[in-house]
């Protein structure tokens, strides 16, 4: 067992995000390839396995220190719309991600536990990555977001990520995204052909 509770906590709390992630990201991949989106829907399964592993890594570090993984409540799968939407909602749930390794990371370089601080800092370094290619993915369907990367920032990550998640959980509501599937094609269709001219293919 750790000798510094918080450690446990972050590993808690961790484990708990990262399979939620594996939930979106493996939900958002069926929804893309239900609207004939083949290549959004190849990168986010390839994310949900991406985050898989992440999940592994923290059981096997909560076996070595002799805790019990129990990750109860996952987090609902973030949906949408449209691409676009899904894409947003990844964004701020990676925000979130990377929050939680940098307050982790901190606090074990507080500590002096510098297994831990390592261990943290490389899964905050990987959920800066997804989230910089969150933003170049966003820019390439030309709609800017504006939130900052900066792990420092909290606030700026709090607000986006509240912002973000009522704004989905709206659409959901008012979309009906289930079962709008005709809508949600036609709508993703036109996302990726305006992608495409604007590539050039
Ligand atoms: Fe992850
Ligand atoms: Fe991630």
């Amino acid at each position: 067992m750790h000798s510094d509770p918080r450690i446990l906590g972050y590993l808690g709390r961790a484990l708990s995000l990262e399979l939620s992630a594996v939930q979106m990201y493996s939900t958002q991949a069926r929804l893309c390839a239900a609207w004939g989106l083949d290549e959004p829907a190849r990168r986010l399964r390839e994310e949900s396995l991406e985050e898989m592993q992440h999940a592994d890594r923290i059981i096997g570090r909560m076996v070595a220190l002799g805790v019990a993984p129990n990750a109860s409540q996952l987090r609902p799968a973030a949906v949408g719309a449209d691409l676009m939407s899904l894409l947003q909602a990844d964004y701020a749930f990676e925000l979130e991600l990377v929050q939680l390794y940098y307050d982790a990371a901190t606090h074990s370089a507080r500590q002096g536990l510098s297994d831990d601080r390592l261990f943290f800092q490389t899964l905050l370094e990987e959920e800066q990555a997804h989230a910089r290619e969150l933003t170049t993915w966003l820019a390439e369907l030309d709609r800017p977001i504006g939130a900052s990367l900066d792990p420092v920032l909290s606030a700026t990550v709090q607000t986006s990520t509240e912002r973000a998640q009522a704004r989905i959980s709206g659409d959901a509501d008012k979309e009906g995204w289930l079962n709008s599937g005709q809508a949600n094609r036609r709508r993703a269709q036109r996302d990726l052909a305006a992608q495409r001219a604007r590539n050039g293919r």
